[in-house]
């Protein structure tokens, strides 16, 4: 096979290991020459049931890139690229709309073998963390945020608790929105046929979960506000009390699509700074698009005026280590990723 298209294939093999909201995996890339690519948001694999979600594929379109610009770094090439940021109207619906295009210049410096494996490491965990991070690298993390402008908080370990909670609360609180439920459902992968056939979505496993009873409270949510329901959850929750984590949030602008995507540049940067040493991050976005909970969480974190134009809540998680998570699968490049293309 021709160098450079084998080039090109291994860069997007890495770069496929990108995170997504709920593994919707909306990233497609189309080649214009030997190096040079447009990247594109396809709409129906964004999330769209909560308003705030459109601004949040910005975010993701942030992720993206400068995971891409690591895969670049890791496998010895030099990138550049061009933002077009589509206008927020544009993310609604269906199709695809352009985002960015960029240039690579294949085998041009030393490849990072060291920042390759950290990105095959990065992954989301849901399992109990029996650690937090340590304080240089929170310390580091904070830096990372605070050189763009932007304010990472870490949570004490009681409230790290509570923040826990109030994720959870929320999923649960979710399933009575019928449209958030509804894409939920459409993204969740209740068996191991059905996440290896799809290869995308939230897979059972990768959620800490047993396929059939998500499946069972997807469809008969409404006990979830019985008393027993409850009491189970209360015992959930008090399972979740030993867990070790450090939970923390990022206050910053994010009014405006540019905002929204040098959020996800900051989130990329600080995932992969962490897997870099051995930690996994678990994304809390459930307390940012439910209502209920993003003002309860405020309440929690003494934010007292909380400003689109100052200091929005945008990223909320918890980071530790934790025994590997399950893997969240991918579709093949070819069949999603490239498939605009004819390498
Ligand atoms: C912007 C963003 C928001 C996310 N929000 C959540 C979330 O609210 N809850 C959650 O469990 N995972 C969340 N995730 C993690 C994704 O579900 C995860 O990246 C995807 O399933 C792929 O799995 P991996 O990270 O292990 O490769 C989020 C990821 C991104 C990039």
């Amino acid at each position: 096979m021709e160098t450079n298209t084998q080039n090109i294939l291994d860069f997007f093999e890495l770069a496929n290991h990108y995170p997504s909201p709920h593994n919707g995996q909306p990233i497609e890339v189309k080649q214009l020459g030997p190096n040079a690519f447009e990247l594109y948001f396809q709409k129906e694999r964004g999330l769209q049931a909560a308003e705030v979600s459109f601004l949040f594929s910005y975010v993701t379109m942030g992720v993206f890139i400068y995971h891409l610009s690591l895969c670049a770094e890791a496998l010895g090439h030099e990138m550049s690229y061009e933002l077009q940021l589509p206008p927020v109207a544009s993310l609604k619906g269906n199709g695809a709309v352009k985002f960015a295009s960029c240039k690579v210049n294949f085998a041009t410096i030393k490849p990072d073998e060291a920042l390759r494996k950290t990105l095959l490491f990065r992954q989301t965990s849901r399992k109990k963390y029996s650690e937090g991070l340590d304080a240089a690298l929170s310390q580091r993390t904070i830096a990372i945020a605070a050189e763009k402008h932007m304010q990472l908080v870490k949570m004490n370990r009681p409230d790290t608790h509570q923040a826990i909670w109030l994720n959870q609360r929320a999923v649960f609180d979710d399933m009575f929105d019928d449209a958030v439920r509804q894409e939920l459902n459409h993204w969740l992968r209740y068996s191991k046929g059905e996440k290896e056939t799809k290869r995308d979505g939230l897979a059972y496993d990768c959620m800490e979960l047993n396929g059939r009873a998500m499946k069972f409270i997807v469809n008969h949510y409404k006990i979830l506000h019985w008393p027993i329901v409850n009491n189970l959850l209360k015992k959930y929750y008090l399972r979740t009390m030993s867990d070790n984590s450090d939970a923390f949030y990022l206050l910053t602008p994010f009014s405006t699509e540019q905002e929204a995507y040098d959020v996800g540049v900051a989130v990329m940067q600080i995932w992969q700074t962490i897997a870099a040493k051995g930690y996994y991050l678990h994304p809390f976005g459930t307390i940012m698009s439910n209502v209920a909970a993003h003002d309860d969480f405020l309440k929690l974190a003494h934010i007292d005026h909380e400003d689109r134009s100052k200091n929005f809540l945008v990223f909320i998680y918890r980071a530790g280590k934790s025994d590997p998570p399950h893997s969240s699968l991918r579709i093949p490049i070819k069949d999603h990723l490239l498939r605009r293309q004819s390498v």
